[in-house]
C-alpha cells in the first residue's frame, strides 16, 4: 500500500509556529514518526509539504494510479479552498482529512472544512497522532473495502 502524506501552507514552521496550540515538534519530527508506523504497517509513504494551492492541486491530481489514499493536512486551505475540494473529487481517491489541532474548539472560521465531506473522514486534535491515526484508518478502510 502506497499512501501520499500532504501538508499545506504554514506546516513547514511546525515547532516554533504556535508552539501552544501546534506542540514542539517540527514537521520533520512528524514524518520520522509516520515513518516509524507506516514500516511496521508495512506501508509506504510520500510526505510532502507546500505552501502553494495550486501545487498541492496538481499533486492531488498526479496521485490518480500511483497511491492508494491521501493522508491530507490543507492547514488553511482547508477552510477557503473550492479547488482542493473538487481535486479530491474529480481524483476519487480515498482521502482522510487531518489536523495536529481541535479545529471544532477554535474560532468560528475554523470550524467549517470545505473538504470534509468529500474525505472518507476527519481526525483532528490529537497533534502528531492525528497523522498515526490518520494512517491507521486509511490501511483499515482499505482491509475492509
Ligand atoms: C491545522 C488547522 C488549521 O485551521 C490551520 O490553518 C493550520 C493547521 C491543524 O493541523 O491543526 O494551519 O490544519
Amino acid at each position: 500500500m502506497n499512501i501520499l502524506v500532504l501538508n499545506g501552507p504554514n506546516l513547514n514552521l511546525l515547532g516554533v509556529r504556535q508552539p501552544e496550540i501546534y506542540g514542539s515538534l517540527s514537521l520533520a519530527d512528524i514524518e520520522a514518526i509516520l515513518r516509524e508506523r507506516a514500516a511496521r504497517l508495512d506501508v509506504l509513504i510520500e510526505f510532502r509539504q507546500s505552501n502553494h494551492e495550486g501545487v498541492l492541486v496538481d499533486w492531488i491530481q498526479d496521485s490518480r494510479g500511483v497511491f492508494d489514499a491521501i493522508l491530507l493536512n490543507a492547514a488553511a486551505y482547508t477552510h477557503t479552498s473550492v479547488a482542493l475540494r473538487d481535486a479530491i473529487l474529480a481524483t476519487g481517491l480515498p482521502v482522510v482529512e487531518v489536523h495536529l489541532s481541535n479545529i471544532h474548539a477554535r474560532e468560528e472560521f475554523r470550524h467549517r472544512s470545505l473538504i470534509a465531506a468529500v474525505c472518507r473522514g476527519q481526525i483532528c486534535g490529537f497533534g502528531a497522532q492525528s497523522y498515526v491515526l490518520g494512517l491507521e484508518a486509511c490501511v483499515t478502510f482499505k482491509a475492509t473495502a
